[in-house]
């Protein structure tokens, strides 16, 4: 059963389900059932009863989030706990997304899921409490925490990056934040892949509870990402770098993001694309 089947993953997962004839998927968008209305989850729990829950529902607006606090906790937070009430009677496995902008530590090499969190944005802490919840419960949760993402669906840098250069000649996209892009695909690809390793060693399950980093492979920053961006789909746009001093937001994001996935990659049997990889794909997607 996968929530928040409108959004970006939410949409990769639903275009790859005839990959995986072995699952019967059940897809409920924000408008069919709201995470947040604990009767709503008890009526899905009774009438599907699933086996595992995708939960790509969430509150991801990381600026507005500064002055929405209280939907963006309810969403990211409260939500969990209601999930949790529900299906802890069912025997429902979890799988839960959540964000790099738990860390802000470890700087100068690839964080690994046992770096400190510094949640510095009301985004970053609802999330960091969500996981919480999955991980202090009965339920079998896989949490993963995931960066950068983006697809040919919703809105995102990508997309936004593309829109931009119909109008612009040049654009400044800051260069001090380093991580590495995920493309949606290869996330609910992964995630799937990992359903179906459970399915195939049911002892693995024991390997949930935890929190693993997802993201493609390699590093970049927004600035080098923007570049291949126009590169890649032949745009005259020009890109300049600046500092996230000159860029100021909201919330705050942290500057290092390169996240270890030597844990999933190890744990699930999973091979990784590269980022550069992954965007030809998702550009080429966009195109066709
Ligand atoms: N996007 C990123 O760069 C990024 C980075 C790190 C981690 N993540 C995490 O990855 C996961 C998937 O993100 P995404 O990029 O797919 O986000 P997204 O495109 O914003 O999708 C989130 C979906 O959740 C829905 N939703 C919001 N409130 C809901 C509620 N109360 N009940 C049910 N559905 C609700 C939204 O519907 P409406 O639009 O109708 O509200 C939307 O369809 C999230 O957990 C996110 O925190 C994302």
């Amino acid at each position: 059963m996968i929530t928040g089947a409108g959004g970006q993953l939410g949409q990769e997962f639903k275009a790859m389900a005839a990959d995986y004839p072995q699952l019967q998927f059940y897809f409920f968008t924000h408008h069919d059932l709201d995470i947040l209305d604990e009767k709503m989850l008890e009526d899905v729990s009774q009438n599907i009863s699933p086996d595992f829950i995708i939960n790509c529902a969430a509150y991801t607006a990381v600026d507005k989030a500064e002055e929405e606090k209280s939907l963006s906790y309810r969403i990211n937070t409260l939500a969990c706990r209601s999930i949790v009430n529900v299906f802890e009677k069912t025997n429902t496995k979890i799988v839960h997304f959540s964000s790099d902008y738990v860390y802000h530590t470890c700087f100068g090499k690839p964080l690994t899921e046992d770096c400190p969190t510094e949640p510095k944005s009301v985004y970053a802490n609802t999330k960091l409490e969500g996981e919480d919840i999955f991980r202090n419960s009965t339920i079998p949760s896989l949490i993963i925490r995931t960066s950068w993402v983006y697809s040919p669906y919703g809105s995102n840098f990508v997309k936004t990056m593309l829109r931009l250069s119909e109008t612009k000649e040049s654009l400044q996209v800051v260069y001090d934040q380093i991580g590495t892009p995920t493309y949606a695909f290869d996330l609910a690809k992964a995630t799937l892949d990992i359903i179906m390793n459970i399915q195939k060693y049911p002892d693995k399950i024991l390997l949930f509870n935890d929190v693993y980093n997802y993201a493609n492979e390699g590093v970049t920053s927004w600035y080098d990402f923007a570049t291949f961006i126009f590169k890649m789909s032949g745009k005259k746009t020009e890109v300049f770098p600046i500092t996230s001093d000159q860029y100021p937001t909201l919330a705050q994001r942290p500057k290092w993001s390169l996240m270890s996935k030597q844990k999933i990659i190890n744990n699930f049997d999973l091979t990784i694309p590269h980022w550069y990889d992954a965007l030809e794909r998702c550009l080429k997607n966009l195109k066709d």
